[in-house]
């Protein structure tokens, strides 16, 4: 994405009633090493919980390409979304090693980081086995213009780390479309999503150090985009969950009254007002499946840490969606469209 765009989107968000920012700027400047120190912390269960499961159960979704690579000789196309540490899809890549599918194989990295791109392309360069990559920098939204999944390739698209939470239901619901639009009958998605919990569980993993400095990196970002001088120390970072809907939000809670100017136009940020950072969706395995169902994906594999704090769900597109009035249950997160949330505006 342009930089001036990016300026654009957090301008945008800064008019916004509430303030809101795009989540995936968080990982601009030293947003991604942010992330990775907070994502390293015991208490941040996500990271580990996901790498558990793959490391003992990745062989079953490798397995399964195996037979559909020995039925049909089709190569193995991976498109990442959003790159970590590598680790997870280290696992992943292993177990393709050990069917013997990595020379059949392709990994495309997608990420609107640059530097998080380099960081996995180094990485990779740095694995004992051999693996083909394709790193393509843009945004999820973007994604459109950039994959059109190859029809004569075994499409797998991989969604770790529970980003999906990230997006609001009406920006899930895009993305889904999208992904639908992209990819062939008998494509497959693996996404991992963070699962509902005892609230002072979610609470402790977003909340103990360092997490608030990920989330306080927004203003650094602000400041780099706007050309502004906030100070960082004069937010503070807050933590809402609503544990019936799922529904997380990280904001920064201004601590006294701020004036601001950029391109002629002022912002106020007024002493207890909030600027909402990210959302972190928390699913149920059940209305995860329906959803994906609602969405054109037949659930095919779910993966598991010992916890089952997390899920990782090997889902397979369909030929056909669900027909709307067939699809009660998803019905209540489209519902979730209608009331909007602050995110809504921003982009993804
Ligand atoms: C939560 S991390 C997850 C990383 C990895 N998948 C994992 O499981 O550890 C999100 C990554 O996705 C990227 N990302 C987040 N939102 C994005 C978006 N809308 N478009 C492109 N990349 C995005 C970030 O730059 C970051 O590298």
């Amino acid at each position: 994405m342009a930089p001036d765009q990016m300026s654009r989107y957090i301008f945008q968000g800064l008019m916004n009633t509430p303030k809101c920012f795009p989540a995936f700027a968080l990982f601009e400047g030293q947003g991604s090493a942010l992330y990775n120190a907070k994502a390293s912390i015991e208490a941040y269960y996500p990271r580990w919980a996901e790498v558990d499961a793959l490391q003992s159960h990745a062989d079953q979704v490798a397995r399964l390409l195996a037979a559909e690579y020995a039925q049909t000789g089709r190569n193995i196309n991976i498109i990442e979304l959003g790159v970590g540490d590598g680790q997870k899809m280290y696992l992943l890549m292993q177990a393709l090693a050990d069917e013997g599918l990595l020379e059949h194989t392709t990994y495309r990295p997608i990420d609107h980081s640059a530097s998080a791109l380099s960081e996995i392309l180094r990485t990779v360069s740095g694995w004992e086995f051999p693996v083909s990559v394709a790193p393509v920098n843009a945004t999820f939204c973007e994604m459109g213009q950039h994959i059109k999944a190859a029809e004569h390739e075994i499409n797998l698209v991989v969604w770790l780390g529970s980003t999906i939470g990230y997006l609001t239901s009406s920006q899930r619901y895009s993305m889904m479309d999208t992904l639908y639009e992209q990819l062939n009958p008998g494509d497959y998605l693996l996404v991992g999503l963070d699962l509902k919990k005892s609230p002072e569980r979610i609470r402790e993993a977003y909340c103990s150090e360092p997490n608030p400095a990920f989330f306080l990196n927004a203003i650094h970002v602000i400041n780099h985009h706007l050309g502004l001088q906030l100070q960082a120390g004069d937010f503070r970072h807050v933590f809402d969950y609503n544990d019936e809907s799922g529904e997380a939000f990280s904001r920064l809670q201004c601590q006294r009254d701020i004036l601001c100017e950029c391109g002629g136009y002022q912002f106020h940020f007024a002493k207890g007002e909030s600027l909402y950072v990210c959302s972190h969706h928390k699913f149920t395995l059940d209305s995860f499946c329906t959803l994906m169902q609602f969405h054109g994906f037949e659930p095919r594999i779910t993966i598991q840490d010992n916890d089952c704090l997390i899920a990782d769900c090997l889902t397979q597109r369909s030929r056909k969606r669900v027909p709307l009035r067939d699809a009660t249950n998803a019905l209540k997160d489209i519902a979730n469209i209608v009331m909007g949330s602050p995110f809504d505006i921003a982009s993804f």
